[in-house]
Parts: structure tokens; sequence; C-alpha cells
């Protein structure tokens, strides 16, 4: 069966990091809008340039520029095989919108996974997170030697820390989150799919939930 998941959940919640475990565990491709866009940003392609100002404050990018984005992404050979869809859809009207455009190519969603944590964890987490700017791997500053430089464990590049992490753009993902993305759990619930999971237990607990569900 082809695998066709939504990772669904507040900043911090956890997507990047199941969705990289998904892809290794089950060879499906990860799709992060959240990683497409950021990678637009540092090459300054029109689409990063647009985005920009909307990230570094914390506000959603328009429904219509990552409809057309998430179009072209998904509309390739390489995603016959399944993806897990890590940050997309996150508006009601791209719900809508991306459940025409899976009518229209003859696929179905296997799930959509919500990954439900309380706003201390997440707070803890996206304030000590750090990220490889070369392949996008998180970390945690918990998990790291602090007497020296923080590199990534699989190409050695110094991890930096994301400008949407900052204490007053959090607080915009937040309030994004829950008045824009929220009511998706109610959109997919409806349809059958919604599968909720305590995402705030250690990430090999999470993901032995991720594959109860899929078993
Ligand atoms: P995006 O990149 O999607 O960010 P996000 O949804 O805010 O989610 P995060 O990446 O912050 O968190 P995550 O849930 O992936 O957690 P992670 O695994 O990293 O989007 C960024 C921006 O892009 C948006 O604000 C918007 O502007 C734009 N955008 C993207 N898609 C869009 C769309 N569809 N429409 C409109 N705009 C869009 O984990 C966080 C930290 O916790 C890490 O340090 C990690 O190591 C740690 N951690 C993870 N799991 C655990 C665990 N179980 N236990 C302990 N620590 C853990």
């Amino acid at each position: 069966m082809v695998l066709r998941l939504i990772l669904l959940g507040s900043p911090g919640s956890g997507k990047g990091t199941q969705a990289r475990m998904l892809q290794e565990g089950y060879q499906i491709v990860h799709v992060s809008t959240g990683d497409i866009l950021r990678r637009a940003i540092q090459a300054q392609t029109e689409l990063g340039r647009l985005a920009q100002s909307y990230m570094d404050d914390g506000n959603l990018v328009p429904d219509d520029v990552m409809l057309r984005l998430v179009k072209e992404t998904l509309d390739a050979p390489r995603y016959e095989a399944g993806y897990v869809l890590d940050g997309f859809p996150r508006t009601v009207p791209q719900s809508t919108a991306f459940e025409s455009m899976l009518l229209q190519w003859g696929a179905a969603l296997t799930a959509v996974i919500s990954l439900e944590v309380n706003r201390e964890v997440l707070i803890h987490r996206l304030s000590g997170r750090r990220v490889c700017p070369e392949c996008a791997t998180t970390y945690h500053i918990d998990q790291l030697d602090p007497s020296g430089e923080l590199r990534c464990t699989r190409d050695g590049a110094l991890l930096v820390q994301r400008k949407d992490d900052d204490a007053q753009a959090v607080a915009i993902r937040f309030d994004a989150f829950e008045r824009e993305t929220l009511p998706l759990k109610q959109f997919y619930r409806d349809r059958g799919l919604l599968r909720e999971i305590d995402g705030s237990r250690a990430t090999g607990e999470v993901f032995k939930d991720i594959q109860r569900i899929l078993a």
C-alpha cells in the first residue's frame, strides 16, 4: 500500500523529527514546506523573497503560493511511492484544495496524524532547537555538548537557530496554529482520517505509536 501521510501539530510538536524517521523507516519522501521555503530564501529565489517577510515574523505564507508550490512539488514521479507531509496543509482552504488535487491524481490519504504536545513543552523545545543549515536536521541544546562548537553529526556544518524561533515570532506562530490549523483536526475527523497521539513523550515512543497506526 502506498503511504500518504499528513503530520499535524503545533510548532515544535515534532513533525519534522517524526517525518525524518518515517522517511528512513518506510522509504517515503519527507516533504517539509517549511524546509522548501527556507531553501528558497537561502537561494534568494522569487519564492524565497516573497516568503521571507511572512516567515521571519512567524506568519503563514499566503494559501495561493503554498498551493502552487505543493502542486508543483508532488506532481512528480518520485512521490508516487508515497510521502509524509510536514507543515502542509495548515489552513482549511489548503486542505480543501489539496483534497481536490488528490482526487485529480486518483490518490487517497492513508492517515492524518496529529501530535499533541502542551505549550510548556513546546516552548522548551523551540527555544532550545538548533538546526543544520545544510541538511535541516534538528537538534536540541539539551542533547549537545555545550563546551564545544555545535555541529551537525551528519555533515559537520555549524548549527544555527531559526529566525522564527525567537519568543515574539513563536507567539505569532502559536496564534496562527490555533486560528488557522487547529480546525483541520475536525476537517480530517469528519473524513475518518484523524489519529491523535501524545507527542510529548520521547521521540522513539512517539514513533512506536505512529508505527502502530500504520501496522
Ligand atoms: P515549519 O518549518 O513547518 O515550522 P512549524 O510548523 O512551526 O514547525 P517546526 O518546524 O517549528 O516544529 P516541528 O513540529 O517540525 O518540530 P521539530 O521536529 O523541529 O514552518 C515554518 C514557517 O513556514 C511557517 O511559520 C510559515 O511561515 C511557513 N509555512 C510552512 N508551511 C506553510 C503552509 N503550508 N502554509 C503557510 N505557510 C507555511 O522539533 C522541535 C524541537 O523539539 C527540536 O529541537 C527537536 O529536536 C525536539 N524534539 C522533537 N521531538 C521531540 C521529542 N519527542 N522529545 C523531545 N524533543 C523533541
